[in-house]
């Protein structure tokens, strides 16, 4: 069954997503799966790259931090997302570190390999550009949110996107099992930690959401997307 939910996921990473299911295969079968624990890290930023990833099980944090030791994180990644191409793509060092926010399980392809496949189905390429295009829209949003939108809203956005990514929806709302910290749901936002929990405790009274340990509860969605636009 486990092997039958791979497939399912891989399939739906950028590298598989216009192969057909022969190539797939073969494709799979020159990747390395790699086992990383809560809380370890993959790799740090500055390393050398030489393989990129996908995402099986589990989820993972990619973050950086600034001199004085501060931490930011770019994005939270869960089955089926990719990461690792930066640094093959445009050679040079790791630009974020990756560590397990959860037990989590990837598959690792080297570079030469990647440039292989990217060589031999063009339409791979098409696939990456798509997904890397994708990644910049994603950025140029945060990096406006940083600038034009409050921390309240900055956080309202942040739940409803992993909410679209890691929500399952029941009758008592969307449940978003986030799996952070308080910590890391500010970093992720780019604030304080004071400040995302006075947002969140404000949504909480307000009865938009119910907070849980590592984990939100969607009660009013449409109040709390608006809140975010
Ligand atoms: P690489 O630089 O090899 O290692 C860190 C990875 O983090 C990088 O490749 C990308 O796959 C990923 N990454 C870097 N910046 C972002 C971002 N802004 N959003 C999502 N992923 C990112």
């Amino acid at each position: 069954m486990a092997q039958k939910n791979d497939e399912e996921v891989i399939r739906r990473a950028p590298l598989f997503t216009a192969l057909d299911d022969a190539s797939a295969a073969t494709l799979r079968e020159s990747m390395t799966q790699v086992k990383v624990s809560k809380g370890q890290t993959l790799f740090k930023e500055g390393d050398a790259g030489d393989r990129l990833f996908v995402v099986v099980e589990g989820k993972l944090k990619l973050g950086t931090s600034s001199g004085d030791g501060r931490e930011n994180l770019l994005s939270i990644l869960g089955p089926g997302d990719m990461f690792g191409e930066l640094s093959l793509f445009d050679p040079g060092p790791r630009t974020a570190t990756a560590t397990a926010v959860t037990d989590a399980r990837v598959l690792a392809l080297a570079n030469d390999q990647v440039i292989g496949w990217v060589t031999a189905h063009p339409q791979v390429s098409l696939q990456l550009l798509k997904r890397l295009a994708r990644r910049l829209r994603r950025t140029n949003e945060v990096l406006a949110d940083l600038v034009f939108a409050d921390v309240p809203g900055r956080v309202a956005k942040a739940i409803m996107d992993l909410g679209e990514r890691f929500g399952t929806k029941k009758d008592d709302g969307l449940h978003v099992n986030h799996e952070l910290t308080q910590e890391e749901l500010a970093q992720l936002v780019g604030a304080s930690r004071e400040t995302v929990n006075k947002a969140l405790a404000d949504f909480a009274g307000r009865g938009w959401v119910r907070l849980e340990p590592r984990a939100v509860v969607v009660l009013d969605y449409e109040r709390l997307s608006k809140r975010g636009r």
